[in-house]
């Protein structure tokens, strides 16, 4: 078994906030995968070719803290591009193709030096890290994560209208679960924790619990 915590779930379930705070309290590194595949699709949008976008995407600078993750090409900052819905429309398409997962495999995997890592995506507790400890599969209502996002987008100064952005969760989310390659589901082996009437504390509280309870064997 591997020193990691997988939390996969669909769009804007709190998966960023819950990954961050766990490893904030463990001392473990962090794996957003979401946002290499939207790396990829902001460089696959600018042109590069596919089967050079892992080696660019090794070039760019990701900072991690509590509250957020802080991405550089170069010193130019991408972050609030790499958040838009259009950025996250072209990841979720590009996405289901073989290719740019077989891209981003290697990266992802690279993230995990043996200490300890949490990692939020799809399919890092099905397909990337199988072997990890402790496997959590986070859900929300649409209509729930809708109004998440769109705090989270109009904090980053991002004005997006409510049934639009429920159109798009929804559309991302069909497409995701319903693709051949890494579909978004839950690993058998999971703890899935609907987080629809829960506050990020008490979905936090929950899985410090069953972490201690892994990581304290
Ligand atoms: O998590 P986030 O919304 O940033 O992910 C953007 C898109 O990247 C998702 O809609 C999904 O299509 C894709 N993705 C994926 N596998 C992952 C993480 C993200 O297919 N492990």
């Amino acid at each position: 078994m591997d020193n990691i915590i997988t939390i996969d779930g669909p769009s804007a379930s709190g998966k960023g906030s819950l990954t961050r705070s766990i490893a904030d309290n463990l001392s473990f590194d962090v794996l957003d995968s979401g946002l290499l595949y939207r790396a990829y699709a902001y460089l696959y949008e600018k042109g590069v070719q596919t089967s050079e976008i892992a080696s660019y995407i090794k070039n760019l600078s990701f900072q991690f803290n509590l509250n957020d993750v802080h991405v550089y090409d170069n010193k130019e900052e991408i972050t609030t591009t790499l958040r838009s819905e259009k950025i996250a429309q072209v990841a979720s398409t590009l996405s289901s193709i073989k290719e740019t997962r077989k891209n981003l495999l290697e990266i992802q995997r690279s993230f995990y030096d043996g200490h300890g890592l949490v990692a939020d995506g799809r399919d890092m507790g099905t397909v990337v890290f199988p072997k990890a400890k402790l496997k959590i599969f986070l859900t929300a209502s649409s209509e729930v994560r809708a109004k998440r996002r769109h705090i989270e987008l109009q904090n980053r100064g991002q004005e997006v209208n409510m049934r639009d952005l429920i159109e798009d969760i929804e559309e991302r989310d069909l497409r995701d679960r319903t693709r051949t390659l890494s579909p978004l589901i839950p690993a058998e082996d999971s703890v899935v924790i609907d987080s629809s009437t829960m506050s990020l504390d008490e979905v936090l509280s929950f899985t410090k619990k069953l972490a201690k309870k892994e990581f304290d064997k």
